[in-house]
């Protein structure tokens, strides 16, 4: 079956990680993992029916920073295991990400990913949509794999939260009256569980104690939480040709993101009715998003944005405090930083 996949893809080729990331000093800290990784990833996407292969490889060939499944191997070495269940737990959790931004596209009608046009551009929103639920299956289909059921309470949770994030983040589109706790509920929900469990899990293949599997998801939330206001952050203030998606695309969908949310407050008058009228109403013309730009550098939410994204990765960086001192642990503490510096 898996010959299926006629040319498979170079999931090494597309590599967004820039010489000197911490990403890529983790990456090649734990290379024999993340290839090993990477082939189950391949394996696992083989399908008879060509269309999700060809889709999927669409996607995961683009690239894409692994980080999820990093955290997976790094935990679990931090831990002491020295087994192969974190391998497919990895792909496990790179496949859950990869289910929930084929549908993430399609919801936010995305043209632009991994820096080549989304799945949705190309194959249309229903493969798509049925694609992302198949990767879906096939995540579940790893933690039966694994068999252990902690593991998967831990992934399925995850799974639900992710969803409930991006639902209520639904809900909260073009609503001006949302407020930071709520957009921190959304962010946690839809980004920060997954890290959360990505990590965790590496405690748990390790059999490690309760503490050491809840300060590893500590670490992942707060990663998550500065990982997504730093996405926030760059969808209003990237180079687009580095970040490999659309900015402006959280502008044009009415998101309440935390650049719009100081921009709003701090506003005037005349420049709250903007926001009223382009996020609120969804009426905006073609120099409306310069003007966005404009109003967000002047209260300099994007300083705030990405200061609230330091304090974050300070307290991923405080979770591990108590965990072995090593090189894994340096990393880790790296990627934290590498959350809120990076630019793609
Ligand atoms: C994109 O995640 C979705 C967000 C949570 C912002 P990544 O930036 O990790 O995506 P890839 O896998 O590297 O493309
Ligand atoms: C990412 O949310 C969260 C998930 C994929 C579940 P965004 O919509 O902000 O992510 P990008 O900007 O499309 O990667
Ligand atoms: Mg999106
Ligand atoms: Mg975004």
């Amino acid at each position: 079956m898996d010959g299926l996949l006629t040319s498979e893809p170079d999931v090494y080729s597309a590599s967004p990680l820039a010489e000197g990331d911490a990403l890529q000093g983790l990456a090649q800290l734990l290379a024999a993992d993340l290839a090993a990784t990477n082939a189950t990833i391949v394996a696992r996407m083989a399908s008879e029916v060509e269309l999700i292969p060809q889709l999927a490889a669409h996607l995961i060939a683009a690239g894409g920073k692994r980080l999820r499944p990093l955290l997976t191997l790094a935990s679990a070495r931090l831990c002491g295991y020295r087994g192969e269940r974190h391998v497919r737990l990895a792909a496990c959790v790179e496949f859950i990400h990869t289910a929930t931004l084929l549908h993430d596209d399609v919801v936010d009608e995305s043209d632009l990913r991994r820096g080549l046009a989304s799945a949705n551009a190309v194959f249309g929103n229903k493969a798509s949509v049925l694609v992302g639920d198949f990767l879906f299956a096939r995540a579940f289909e790893l933690m039966v794999a694994d068999g252990s059921l902690e593991v998967l309470r831990i992934l399925c949770n995850a799974s639900a939260t992710i969803a409930e994030g991006e639902v209520l983040q639904l809900s909260t589109q073009n609503d001006l009256s949302t407020d930071i706790p709520r957009y921190f509920q959304v962010i946690q929900g839809k980004t920060a569980a997954l890290f959360a469990a990505a990590c965790e899990v590496g405690a748990v293949v390790a059999d490690r104690d309760r503490s050491v599997a809840a300060s590893l998801s500590g670490y992942g939330t707060a990663l998550g939480m500065a990982f997504q206001l730093v996405d926030d952050a760059l969808d209003y203030a990237a180079d687009q040709n580095e970040l490999g998606k659309t900015v402006g695309d959280d502008f044009r969908e009415g998101k309440l993101t935390y650049p719009v949310l100081i921009a709003y407050a701090a506003g005037d008058p005349a420049e709250r009715a903007f926001w009223q009228r382009t996020i609120e109403r969804g009426e905006q013309s073609e120099d409306d998003l310069g003007t966005a730009f404009e109003l967000i550098a002047r209260h300099d939410a994007i300083g705030q944005t990405i200061e609230r994204a330091r304090e974050f990765a300070r307290s991923a960086q405080e979770c591990l405090a108590d965990l072995p001192d090593d090189p894994v642990r340096a990393l880790m503490m790296q990627a934290a930083d590498y959350a809120v510096t990076r630019r793609h």
